[in-house]
């Protein structure tokens, strides 16, 4: 399929009423899109309508993690997006063939970012989670400029090298006065079965350090799971799998999606009694 250039008359507009999170963390291999996909899924569980937008032009992942049930289509100038599990998503791996490289300068992508903002029919989901490259570069900014996003989520993992590049990209959020809604933290721990203890491979807590030191609340971690990281490899859900929610990791994203709930409504709420708890909150870092 190919991207034709958008006019602004057929652009079909993202309802206002949904709440756009972008999910970041400057690094990359922290797991940004395995959240997003699960997030999604977790949300949906809870009811919610969801979109995802995988924003990674150079190497888009979701697709692979999240396979289509429904092709995206093209109607005149707009982009129906494809249909993964009830998820409306639009990545960069409709457009180019799984093995061939996105080789395009920057004001392309930046080009493809706004296609995806405003052509696609996103109808109007409870929740829209776009999933951010790594870096805090041109792409990012474009999206904190045209996505309105309501706010973003961090992912870091324990590391200390980890959370410094997540401090620099919640620096640019504070920067564009996009508020942060929380941290999370993947690859917290592996649980060992035979000994029935927790090991910190990636060291324990830079998730909670960040948050504290930062004012940003803690959403929670998600466990290092063998079971996430193959079936994201085989595009199979860790949801479908695990219908009733009964192991750790499938709870974690529950409890992680319910904590992001409550944080939307507090930061919609504030925004009506006209307060900035969240700007407020922040903490330069040196
Ligand atoms: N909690 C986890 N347990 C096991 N494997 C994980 C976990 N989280 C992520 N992974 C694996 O780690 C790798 C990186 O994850 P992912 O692609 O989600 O990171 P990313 O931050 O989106 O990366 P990029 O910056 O390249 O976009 C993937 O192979 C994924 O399956
Ligand atoms: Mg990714």
């Amino acid at each position: 399929m190919a991207l034709k250039m958008y006019q602004k008359s057929e652009n079909p507009p993202l309802s206002t009423n949904t709440n756009v999170i972008g999910i970041a963390a400057g690094k990359g291999g922290v797991g940004k899109s395995s959240v997003t996909v699960n997030l999604a899924l977790a949300l949906k569980r809870m009811g919610f309508t969801v979109g995802v937008m995988d924003t990674d032009i150079y190497g888009p992942s979701i697709r692979k993690m999240l396979p289509e049930n429904r092709l995206p289509s093209q109607k005149g100038q707009v982009i129906v997006p494809a249909l993964c599990e009830g998820i409306r998503m639009i990545s960069m791996a409709y457009f180019r063939q799984e093995n061939e490289a996105a080789v395009v300068r920057a004001p392309i992508a930046n080009g493809v970012i706004t296609q995806f903002i405003k052509q696609v029919e996103w109808g109007s989901p409870d929740y829209l989670l776009i999933d951010f490259p790594p870096g805090t570069g041109d792409i990012q900014l474009t999206l904190c400029q045209q996505a309105n996003l309501s706010g973003a989520l961090m992912v870091t993992t324990p590391q200390e090298v980890a959370v410094m590049d997540v401090r620099k990209a919640m620096h640019m959020f504070h920067q564009v006065k996009t508020p942060i809604l929380g941290i999370v933290e993947n690859m917290s721990y592996y649980y060992h079965q035979k000994t029935d203890e927790k090991l910190y491979i990636f060291g324990k807590g830079g998730g909670e350090r960040l948050a504290l030191e930062s004012g940003v609340p803690y959403l929670g971690g998600i466990p290092l799971d063998p079971t996430l990281c193959r079936s994201g490899d085989l595009g199979q859900s860790l949801f479908s799998q695990d219908p009733e929610n009964r192991t750790p990791v499938v709870q974690a994203f529950m409890s992680i999606a319910g904590r992001l709930v409550q944080q939307v409504s507090a930061l919609k709420s504030a925004a009506q009694d006209g307060l900035s708890n969240f700007e407020l909150k922040w903490k330069e870092m040196t």
